[in-house]
């Protein structure tokens, strides 16, 4: 058993609080690399910012659990060797899909899990909530539940329609199962292509894909039926134009790819929503610098000389997410 208390991490209780109160949201940056971890601690310090470092299932298969708590306690030692004294740095579980997954991370060094029942019958999301969160709360891990289903591809967890979360189930839900934090389906959906060129319209100007508004009507009234409950938005990259473009320049292919506009993720950030997860624009920050470099660079086949640009990149998109976007900068 490896308590986050020995590698220096914090569990989300005392962040989300804070953001709620403020009226920002923390970042929720997804990690399967080194040039990740370095970037999304270089942002943090730069930016004062507190900062969630998430790992899916996926990313456990791919870089190993070990290796990634090992990180995590590596990116607060490094937070600290940047000149950040006290850095708030949550090592969450992302997507977790069973009891077992749960009660692994969390013996191993999580600070936060989330067990995601969404594509459960109600009353089994509850129970399987309400059993992650006794075994959590023993050791003071904080439990993210989501209500509602996302379109796309959540793991193991597949729906090729949105269901809005219910705003009259938020109450029972979260007083039932006891979770800390809600993710809810306000219409972000995961990936590059959250939505197709048929649900948006076109900017006349532009031609670019102008996707549907966020159901913010049903985010204002759980907000009004949980006042000051950390409520979650997944899927919220908002996909880069300038970054599609590089890479499609560059021998990529990534037609009519489209994400969730800045300017609605920036108003949800003012309310309840304390947790913006992304991934993908991180994905696309990486790959835009290395195609990029390989067409420019033929001849370069040390991976120093192309992932250092593309830990540039992405370090560049994370402040951008912290400062302008979300607002968690200055809160150290
Ligand atoms: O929500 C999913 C995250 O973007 C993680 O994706 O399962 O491919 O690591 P992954
Ligand atoms: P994006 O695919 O929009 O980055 O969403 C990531 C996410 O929700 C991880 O849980
Ligand atoms: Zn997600």
């Amino acid at each position: 058993m490896t308590s986050y208390k020995e590698l220096g991490l914090v569990n989300t209780r005392e962040m989300f609080a804070k953001a709620v109160a403020g009226g920002y949201a923390i970042p929720a940056f997804n990690f399967n690399t080194l040039e990740q971890m370095q970037a999304i601690v270089q942002a943090a310090v730069e930016t004062k910012s507190p900062v969630i470092m998430q790992v899916s299932k996926g990313a456990r298969n791919y870089a190993n659990g070990t290796i990634l708590r090992y990180m995590a306690q590596g990116a607060v030692e490094y937070a600290k060797e940047l000149g950040c004294a006290n850095p708030q740095i949550v090592l969450h579980l992302d997507h977790g899909d069973s009891f077992e997954l749960c009660k692994d991370c969390i013996d191993n060094g999580f600070s936060s899990v989330m067990i995601d029942g969404s594509a459960l019958p109600y009353e089994e999301n509850i129970a399987l909530t309400k059993k992650v969160v006794e075994y959590a709360h023993a050791h003071d891990v904080t439990v993210e539940a989501e209500l509602g289903v996302l379109a796309g591809v959540e793991d193991e967890v597949a729906s090729e329609v949105s269901h809005y979360t219910k705003p009259e189930e938020v109450e029972d839900f979260s007083k039932r199962s006891g979770c800390d934090s809600l993710a809810i389906s306000i219409g972000t959906s995961h990936g590059a292509y959250k939505f197709t060129p048929e649900q948006c319209t076109r900017d006349p100007k532009t031609g670019k894909l102008v996707p549907p508004p966020l159901a913010f009507d049903i985010l204002h009234e759980i907000e009004k039926r949980l006042p000051g409950f950390p409520i979650v938005l997944h899927g919220s990259s908002s996909v880069p134009q300038e970054e599609v473009d590089t890479i499609n320049a560059h021998g990529g292919k990534l037609p009519d790819a489209v994400g969730i506009p800045e300017e609605q993720l920036r108003e949800a950030s003012k309310s309840a929503v304390c947790k913006i997860n992304i991934d993908s624009d991180s994905r696309l920050a990486m790959t835009a610098a290395i195609r990029k470099h390989f067409d420019e660079y033929p001849s370069h086949f040390d991976p120093r000389q192309y992932l250092k640009p593309a830990r540039e990149n992405m370090k560049k998109m994370y402040m951008h997410k912290i400062i302008d976007v979300l607002g968690s900068n200055d809160k150290l």
